[in-house]
């Protein structure tokens, strides 16, 4: 079964053709990363107006680097919720015109649960580097625990199917990839945030300033997040916890928040990890990419880990078309007056 892929919640507009949920034809991705940059954020006007004028071409580029007329597709799909209104209505309205044309059904598509399906595609050898077998292998077993972290969710969670999950933990304020986001406009070190951040810590001392740790209450927030007070820490009060000796360079600042952003992260999860016995853990998201998270997680080799490669971590059309082969599969698609969503109730929490 060959499914068309289409996403376009946020800045990336992409289409990627994917066969019987896993193995890649083609994968599109046309960043609009330099029409945002000045704005040093995403502008939802120029998102969506952006991907009006691409999307054909996009589709069409998807289809040739298959090899694949549209008659060779059996669904199309594409990301209805959440995310920004008018950047999705444009890849659900396109993907819902070409299902119609070929008479195949449609599946609109979950932006989160796709995030969380990204690792059971197959990467292909070209995809993996060197410092990522750790984290590669065929598809994990369900269940397992699910990391979602990207600019606008952070999510722990417990995932028994492809379309199953149950939140541990979330963040009660700013989601990670958002914080990574406003220190890096806050210093100027780059945009998009994350991956600049990433970066400039390589050659930085991660010691050089203490950021504080937020403090929640255990029981029902033990596996929640928390980054406002971090990120006010590093922008507002950064001087207050630099390490008595320690320079304040941008290198130094990018390290010391990396680390305190991701091991908050890395200590609820175990938590989860702990508390279920899941020793499974399955990462996804734009903030997946990051590679302190990535080493830090792999250097606990008691738990079986898969991370996608950094080219599906953040936002792709392969990871939709992937997810929707498996509801198709199961006989399930969505009408044609399908609607999107900006946003989605928070799963069902898993009592504490
Ligand atoms: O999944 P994604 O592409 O879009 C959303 O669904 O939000 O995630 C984008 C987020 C941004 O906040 C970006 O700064 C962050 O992922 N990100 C990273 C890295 N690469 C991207 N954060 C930390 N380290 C990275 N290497
Ligand atoms: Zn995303």
């Amino acid at each position: 079964m060959r499914v068309l892929g289409i996403e376009s919640s946020c800045d990336e507009c992409a289409a990627a053709v994917v066969e019987d949920g896993s193995r890649i034809l083609s994968d599109v991705v046309a960043t609009q990363i330099p029409f945002h940059e000045k704005y040093q954020g995403v502008v939802p006007e120029i998102a969506s107006r952006k991907h009006s004028e691409w999307i054909y071409g996009v589709v069409e580029q998807a289809l040739a680097e298959a090899r694949l007329g549209p008659g060779d597709i059996d669904g199309v799909a594409a990301t209805s919720r959440p995310g920004l209104i008018g950047s999705l209505l444009v890849g659900l309205c396109f993907a819902k015109g070409f299902a119609w044309a070929i008479d195949k059904p449609l599946v609109g598509v979950n932006h989160i649960l796709a995030h969380l399906y990204a690792s059971r595609l197959e990467a292909g050898p070209s995809a993996a580097p060197a410092e990522d077998v750790a984290t590669a292998g065929p598809p994990m077993e369900y269940p397992f625990i699910g990391l979602l972290v990207s600019g606008g969710h952070s999510i722990i969670c417990k995932v028994s199917d492809f379309d199953e999950i149950e939140v541990l933990g979330t963040t009660i304020d700013d989601a990670v990839g958002e914080a990574f986001d406003k220190v890096s406009k806050h210093y100027g070190f780059g945009y998009p945030g994350g991956a600049a951040i990433d970066k400039l810590a390589q050659g930085g001392d991660d010691t050089a300033f203490a950021f504080p740790v937020p403090y929640l209450h255990k029981g029902e927030h033990r596996y929640d997040l928390s980054y406002s007070g971090l990120k006010t820490a590093c922008v507002r009060q950064l001087e207050l916890f630099r390490r008595p000796g320690a320079e304040s360079t941008p290198a130094n600042i990018a390290a010391s928040f990396q680390k305190a952003a991701i091991d908050l992260l890395v200590s609820r999860l175990l938590r989860a990890v702990e508390d279920t016995g899941l020793r499974r853990v399955v990462a996804g998201g734009g903030v997946a990419a990051n590679s302190y998270l990535r080493r830090s997680l792999a250097a606990h080799s008691d738990i079986e880990l898969r991370f996608p490669p950094l080219r599906l971590c953040g936002d792709n059309g392969a990871m939709v078309a992937g997810i929707a082969c498996k509801y198709l599969e199961r006989g399930e698609s969505s009408g044609l007056d399908c609607g999107v969503s900006a946003r989605v109730p928070i799963f069902r929490r898993l009592q504490a």
